[in-house]
């Protein structure tokens, strides 16, 4: 007899308050734990953002979640898990939750011009089991604000939640299911079919492309991701490519 088909999802740990569930997610994966292992917290006290800056909520007023990947990918493409991420995000937000969601490069999540949610892509060289090759372990870490408590004041008029955005609360479980779904089936593409469709999806789902920026020193117009995820800025000296910064403008 056949054996049935699994229909158990990923791993899921809750925890309370912790300081950041990308360093538990990391702690987890040396111990061995599974590729799409998620640790979700309530709350945390020293939440990590992109370019060591910190990440601030209020408890039970945003998603935050860090998913374990062990991605089937050459070092090179680990980079455009951040790009499956930020759409991943965009169409959850719209599916489970009705908001109108756009992306700000590299990964930012906007709703109406603001942030709503920000993504931290962080990977280590896992330690090899004997007669194994080296593997990159990812950590993409996500938070959605939920709840205006969830917008430090610093940030307020850069910055939303779900319930401003969409008039309505979106129920947690629900948003954090279709962001899990999400990001198998964008990270599936990559794994199967290269860079190409997460590259078009993103592009479509980009805003401030056609607008000047000022970007990682370059100043100019923002016209194209390219084949290798960098950002295109079209400026005085030409076309340059721009791999980090932050978009002013
Ligand atoms: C950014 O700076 O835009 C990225 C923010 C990422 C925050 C999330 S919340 C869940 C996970 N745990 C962290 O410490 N950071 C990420």
């Amino acid at each position: 007899m056949k054996p049935a088909a699994s229909v158990a999802g990923p791993a899921i740990v809750r925890l309370a308050s912790v300081p950041s569930t990308q360093a538990i997610a990391f702690d987890l994966a040396e111990a061995g734990a599974a590729d799409g292992t998620v640790v979700l917290a309530d709350h945390q006290t020293a939440g990590r953002g992109r370019r060591g800056r910190t990440w601030e909520d209020a408890p039970g007023a945003s998603l935050l979640a860090s998913v374990l990947m062990r991605p089937r990918l050459e070092p090179r493409r680990l980079p455009w898990l951040s790009y499956v991420a930020a759409v991943a995000v965009a169409e959850a937000l719209q599916e489970a939750a009705g908001v109108e969601a756009r992306l700000k490069w590299p990964n930012d999540v906007l709703a109406g011009g603001r942030k709503i949610a920000g993504i931290l892509l962080e990977a280590r060289m896992a330690v090899p089991r004997p007669g194994e090759p080296a593997a990159a372990v990812t950590v993409v870490g996500i938070g959605v604000n939920l709840a205006p408590a969830s917008v430090p004041a610093a940030l307020a008029a850069r910055a939303t939640c779900v319930r401003e955005a969409a008039g309505r609360d979106a129920d947690r479980d629900a948003l954090l299911a279709a962001v899990l779904a999400a990001l198998e089936r964008w990270r599936a593409r990559l794994e199967r079919q290269g860079a190409e469709p997460v590259r078009r999806r993103w592009l479509a789902l980009a805003e401030g492309l056609g607008r000047p920026v000022r970007v990682g020193g370059v100043s100019g117009v923002a016209v194209d991701l390219d084949a290798d995820g960098a950002l295109v800025v079209d400026g005085p000296g030409g076309r340059q490519r721009v791999v980090a910064g932050e978009v002013e403008g």
